[in-house]
């Protein structure tokens, strides 16, 4: 026993000693070298623009929006995606959407500049009756709520040209939780059937609303997407919740709601300090509380100036702070 010990003990430290050797060679030939290297860079620029799920999807820091649009949707969301978008929300809801334009944008941005669809992050939300124009709903209004859910699901799949998308958002919540929970059960199916690979809620201000959602849900939601402003004091307790359950905070109204915000000293400072505008710093910090903001540039100057934030360097831990404190404070 002793004996086939040795020998066992033996030929394994040979076998270390060569595998050691061997990893040793091969880490400083040059090309293994630069293969570790740029697979290195890249997932530092992956960092650098897009952030990865509780769902493991890979979702942009700075999401392009395309409400209020409409017939300029497709040519907008053609020339955000040229710029550098590659994060896209919209949502099937005629009223404020051209969510077919949307479609058409993303469709010529991917023939003319190959883009291949796992490379883009497309997010649409289903709309109750409540948020529809009467005169266009994109689905049968006298159908049960969870044959709305799926008409409105497969008119958003045509409408966009695509299997799936990468995000599911339930507009509002229903009046009630269990309102909201049927909706969403729908949207568990969806999920588990691949079409869309995340869900989450939007315009949801009650902290017991969004625990209780939470806790019934079999798949958590991924996002919320709420607008960021002082009159909900920037949710910063549904933003604690968010953070405390791995959701991401996705604001809007972001520069619109915000004016006092964009002509404080605390980004003022940020913006002088890195020459940069105001509107940039603001998505700056945004960005650096944890927050994806949702941005409907239509200027194209502004589409490029959005998108050079997320090559800026850090902020320092001082005007994070000075920010977060007329947020709400620091989450
Ligand atoms: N879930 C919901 O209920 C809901 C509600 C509202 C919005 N959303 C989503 O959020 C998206 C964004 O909407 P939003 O309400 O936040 O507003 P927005 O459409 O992003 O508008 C922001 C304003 O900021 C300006 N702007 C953007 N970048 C700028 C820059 N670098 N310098 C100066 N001005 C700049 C824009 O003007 P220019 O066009 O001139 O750049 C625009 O007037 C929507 O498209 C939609 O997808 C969702």
């Amino acid at each position: 026993m002793s004996q086939w010990l040795l020998k066992n003990c033996f030929t394994c430290l040979v076998c270390l000693c060569f595998f050691s050797g061997l990893l040793n060679f091969l880490l400083q030939q040059p090309r293994v070298l630069h293969f570790f290297k740029s697979s290195n860079s890249t997932m530092a620029q992956i960092s650098s623009v897009a952030t990865m799920t509780s769902a493991g999807v890979r979702m942009p820091k700075l999401i392009y929006g395309t409400a209020w649009k409409k017939e300029r949707s497709a040519d907008l969301v053609y020339n955000a995606l040229v710029t550098g978008f590659r994060g896209i929300d919209v949502a099937c809801q005629p009223k404020h959407y051209r969510e077919d334009l949307v479609g058409q944008g993303i469709a010529r941005a991917m023939k003319d500049k190959a883009i291949k669809r796992e490379d883009l992050f497309i997010q649409t939300k289903f709309t109750s009756l409540a948020g529809q124009d009467p005169a266009a709903i994109p689905y049968d209004k006298n159908a049960p709520l969870v044959e709305q859910v799926r008409q409105s699901f497969n008119r958003s799949l045509e409408n966009l040209q695509t299997a799936y998308v990468d995000s599911l958002v339930l507009h509002s919540p229903m009046p009630t939780v269990s309102e909201t929970m049927e909706v969403y059960r729908v949207f568990e199916a969806i999920h588990a059937s691949g079409s869309a690979k995340q869900l989450g809620l939007s315009n949801i201000y009650s902290l017991d609303a969004l625990t209780a959602i939470f806790q019934a849900a079999s798949v958590k939601p991924a996002v919320v997407q709420n607008r960021f402003y002082q009159q909900t004091g920037y949710d910063k307790g549904i933003r604690q919740f968010c953070k405390a359950n791995n959701i991401r905070y996705q604001s809007f109204w972001s520069l619109t709601a915000n004016p006092h915000l964009l002509a404080s000293s605390a980004l003022k400072s940020v913006a002088q300090r890195l020459n940069i505008t105001p509107e940039q710093a603001m998505y700056k910090l945004l960005m650096s509380l944890g927050i994806t903001p949702l941005d409907g540039t239509t200027n194209l100057e502004h589409m490029k100036e959005d998108l050079a934030v997320l090559s800026l360097p850090e902020l320092t831990a001082q005007e994070v702070e000075a920010f977060s404190l007329l947020t709400g404070g620091m989450v």
